[in-house]
């Protein structure tokens, strides 16, 4: 529903430097040229098969919505998730929120996305005044990647999400962030197309995101083997779901850290990749410059480096306060599925770090002033002060690790890390373990 007047409209295009005649559609006849000429390009590393390419622009020209791609030869189950694109159904006002979102983050992406992505862009013809139409950039992003495009109306399960990427699709919503926002928890057009689609150029980027989707496989093939072995006891089953769970979370933050929040050194300097930052231009400016955030070389091919992102702890409803940057885009093959299960396996088991923390041994870029020394946490739950979700969940898993579940050779590793837990907070933590896990 448009809550803006048209004199709104005219400052938000001014501020933005847009005429408002630029945020115009094309027609449904105009898209079929383009999308016909897009579609005969045999310069591609996937061209479509005539047959396809037929069936893919009759459905375009009937005007059905564009409902998950189908150029490939795969094909994902998106049950009651599945949500069409119905174009012609945009109104101007979220035309407007989308020409404005890529205004900005043009300018901010120049400056600080990394080239690759840059070219990502230009090769999908992401900026524009107006929301692409999915039948075309999805046969685009198909010629040039093999991903596609899987529409969803809402966030979905995790499980759907990575059993997509494992098939080279990518769920995208349809919806638009209203106008003259910067930052949404909930992904939108603005996050999945304007942040996303420019990564799957950057092949070890895509790539990745493939290996995270087979990883996750192969964690719900194991949990449902062990469940099918119990023979209905509920509370094995139980158990069996946490620590897949559990396991889940490890491996979402190498995904987080990387896909979402990575950076990249590009010539000496510091630049954007991930798509969560570069869908928000406060959080692309921040991510490189701003004063409250770390930033800290990664060797994601090195084990220690990736237990590092497994075990920070962050949330999601603020700027990320801890940034870690590649070298170099091709350290991310290492990250075969093996090795994220592998890591996120270990990482269960020994402690974790907050996103406001330094440790010893980290190759820090620049430090941010939002710091806290590793044992601040421990300190402020003991004197009951405020503390936020991260702090608090970090404090108790270590406390009971740290009592109960830390194996020998765990030990030996832990006790390496600066997060060994002062004698006094260990005896505190004795007398009061009942009400403390309660806060969990
Ligand atoms: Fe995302």
């Amino acid at each position: 529903m448009p809550n803006h007047t048209q004199a709104d409209y005219e400052l938000f295009a001014q501020k933005n430097g847009l005429q408002l005649s630029d945020v115009t559609p094309l027609s449904l006849e105009e898209r079929i040229q383009r999308l016909e000429t897009e579609l005969s390009r045999t310069d591609v590393p996937y061209p479509i098969d005539s047959h396809k390419r037929a069936a893919y622009i009759a459905a375009a020209k009937s005007g059905l919505p564009f409902r998950t791609g189908n150029l490939g030869s795969e094909s994902v189950a998106l049950g009651d998730y599945e949500c069409q694109q119905h174009y012609e159904n945009y109104s101007f006002e979220e035309h407007l929120s989308w020409a404005c979102l890529v205004a900005q983050q043009k300018k901010t992406k120049e400056k600080f996305a990394c080239q690759e992505y840059q070219n990502g862009e230009k090769l999908f013809e992401i900026s524009g005044g107006v929301i692409p139409d999915f039948y075309l950039l999805n046969a685009r992003i198909y010629q040039q990647t093999a991903w596609q495009l899987a529409t969803v109306n809402e966030i979905i399960p995790a499980e759907l999400f990575f059993t997509c990427h494992s098939k080279r699709f990518f769920p995208v919503t349809t919806f638009m962030r209203p106008l003259g926002t910067d930052y949404l928890e909930e992904p939108d057009i603005g996050h999945d197309v304007a942040g996303h689609v420019a990564t799957f150029t950057i092949s070890a980027v895509a790539n990745v995101m493939k290996y995270h989707g087979e990883a996750r496989n192969i964690i719900y093939a194991d949990r449902d083997q062990q469940i099918e072995a119990v023979q209905g006891d509920a509370k094995a089953i139980q158990l069996i779901k946490e620590t897949a769970d559990e396991l889940l979370k490890y491996a979402g933050r190498i995904y987080w850290f990387t896909v979402e929040f990575g950076l990249v050194m590009e010539n000496g300097q510091v630049r954007d990749f991930g798509a969560g930052i570069l869908s928000s231009p406060g959080e692309t400016i921040y991510s490189i410059g701003g004063g409250e955030s770390n930033r800290i070389l990664i060797d994601p091919s090195c084990d220690q480096d990736l237990l590092r992102l497994a075990n920070t702890d962050y949330l999601i409803s603020e700027f990320q306060k801890t940034y870690f940057v590649l070298e170099d885009f091709d350290l991310l093959e290492s990250l075969t599925p093996d090795r994220i299960l592998e890591a996120s396996k270990k990482a269960m088991d020994l402690p974790d770090f907050t996103w406001r923390e330094i440790l010893p041994g980290d190759r820090v870029i620049d430090v941010g002033t939002a710091m806290m020394s590793v044992n601040e946490k421990y300190h402020r739950l003991m004197a009951g002060q405020e503390m936020d979700e991260c702090l608090t969940r970090t404090a108790i898993k270590n406390l009971n690790l740290y009592r109960d579940g830390l194996s020998s050779d765990l030990l030996a590793q832990f006790q390496q890390m600066p997060n060994e837990v002062p004698q006094e907070v260990a005896r505190w933590f004795d007398e009061n373990r009942d009400s403390v896990n309660s806060l969990n």
